[in-house]
């Protein structure tokens, strides 16, 4: 069977309170739109409408490289009328998944159970349900004596033993699209909200005598919708716990998953320990047997096998096996390590390539700089990279030593095999195998003390 999906993301999310819409806000480091987007994906469904109204180029925005369509929908004035916007976007024949851009816990597995249900109930409409604790604010499913599927009453409309009612809709659906798109035009409005309600199309197809199937899914959790930002912590919550466990399986010690934040995306080899207090954002990568944190922070980056790093900052960075980093660097964007390098305490390195087996041990700044390899650079060595207007690039050949507190002024290249003395400030270019020493020669005043005292 042929399955497109349609994922309702126009309204606002009042309860945010918040100059973004609602889908847009980031659980586990990535926006609740792009969790079911590519969960749909994962299920196999890859034809995806998102309806977008409310703010709808900010949802398009975080939508760009995802491969979806978009459907319009000017004003909001429900659900039902939502889905009635992607007519025109998708293929009439076959099934059409409908979700909200609101449930961020909901898993690949759980939409794909539901495909196949509605097919082997041969169904013209299978919605998922829940039974919960407390169904307040949902719509809940009212059935008839012999337990088939009666309607769906939502909480502003519902009498006070409906609300008593604990299963709920869990706003997931699966349609045949030619018979969803005929009914959802018989759909009024006379309802507490004045809207256009989606649900009311489950009511109508089953009038019609087409078969209206419920799923009753029982990881409540998975279908909980996120209204405010006391759901959304939650939320966030739950897919950390999530991301944590799927990577211990997978062999990563995490030693402290409760203070440890790894994004849904971010890649993780097995031998690799998680330290305390750490978090590893966007798309990370990270080898096997690397030791990481505690108290590191480290975004979108490509780190290899064996890696230490201690307490430190990584951003966007490159490092290949072997570094050795920290404790306390900040290692900037454009940053790449080659193997076997080693950053130590109090070093900053900005959009630079550091060759193989090179040494940075102590207190530096490294900006625009090319450094080949086996290179030492000494302690509170500076490339003076910045002249208040343009940035100039260092370049430091192989097997070069740089002695401890050089100012190297950018442009400026020292060529292979050469040394500079400590304290001196390099305004030229040095030759291979050469000293480099810039330093007012010592004055040594004899009996110093003896005249200050006369
Ligand atoms: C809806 C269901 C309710 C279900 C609940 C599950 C209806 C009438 N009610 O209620 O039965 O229990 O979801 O979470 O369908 N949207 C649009 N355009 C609109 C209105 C909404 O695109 O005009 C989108 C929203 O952006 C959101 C989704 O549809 O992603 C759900 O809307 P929301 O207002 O949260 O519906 P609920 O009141 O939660
Ligand atoms: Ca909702």
């Amino acid at each position: 069977m042929k399955f497109s999906a349609v994922i309702l993301a126009a309204g606002k999310g009042v309860r945010m309170v918040s100059r973004q819409p609602k889908v847009v806000h980031q659980a586990a480091g990535k926006p609740m739109i792009c969790h079911i987007a590519d969960a749909v994906k994962e299920a196999g469904v890859n034809d995806i409408t998102v309806v977008v109204g409310h703010s709808k180029e900010i949802v398009q925005e975080v939508l760009a490289d995802r491969d979806v369509r978009f459907a319009v929908q000017e004003q909001q004035l429900g659900t039902g009328h939502a889905l009635m916007q992607a007519e025109g976007s998708i293929d009439p024949d076959g099934t059409v998944l409908v979700l909200t851009g609101d449930t961020p816990l909901l898993r690949a597995g759980t939409i794909k159970k539901m495909l196949d249900f509605h097919q082997q109930q041969k169904a013209t409409a299978t919605i998922l349900s829940a039974v919960i604790n407390n169904p307040y604010g949902y719509g809940r499913i009212l059935r008839n004596p012999d337990n088939s599927f009666d309607r769906v009453v939502e909480e502003k409309d519902a009498r006070e033993e409906e609300k008593k009612i604990q299963e709920i809709n869990s706003g997931i659906y699966c349609f045949d699209i030619a018979a969803v798109f005929a009914a959802l035009k018989k759909l009024g409005t006379s309802n507490a909200q004045g809207e256009y309600y989606l649900t009311d199309v489950l009511e109508i197809l089953k009038n019609n005598q087409r078969q209206v199937a419920v799923l009753l899914h029982d990881d409540v959790e998975e279908l909980y919708g996120v209204n405010d930002r006391v759901q959304l912590s939650w939320a966030e919550n739950k897919l950390r716990q999530r991301k944590n466990i799927e990577l211990m399986e997978n062999g990563v010690t995490i030693m402290d998953p409760r203070s440890t934040y790894i994004d849904k995306d971010v890649i993780i080899g097995r031998d690799t320990i998680i330290y305390p207090n750490t978090i590893i954002e966007g798309q990370t990568e990270i080898g096997e047997s690397c030791e990481i944190g505690p108290s590191t922070r480290i975004n979108s980056s490509v780190i290899g096998h064996g890696v230490v790093i201690e307490t430190s900052r990584i951003k966007q960075a490159q490092i290949d096996d072997d570094c050795n980093i920290g404790p306390f660097a900040y290692l900037r964007p454009e940053t790449v390590l080659k193997h076997g390098v080693k950053v130590g305490d109090f070093v900053e390195i900005k959009k630079s390539v550091i060759g193989v087996k090179s040494k940075i041990p102590h207190l530096s700044y490294v900006g625009d700089a090319l450094v080949g390899e086996g290179v030492n650079i000494g302690a509170g060595t500076i490339t003076c990279n910045y002249d208040g207007k343009n940035k100039y690039q260092t370049i430091l050949e192989d097997k070069v030593f740089i002695g401890s507190n050089t100012n190297l002024v950018a442009p400026v290249t020292v060529k292979r095999n050469s040394m500079t003395g400590a304290g001196s400030t390099i305004t030229r270019d040095v030759p291979e195998d050469s000293l480099a020493i810039e330093r007012a020669p010592q004055k040594v005043i004899k009996d110093w003390k003896k005249k200050k005292e006369d």
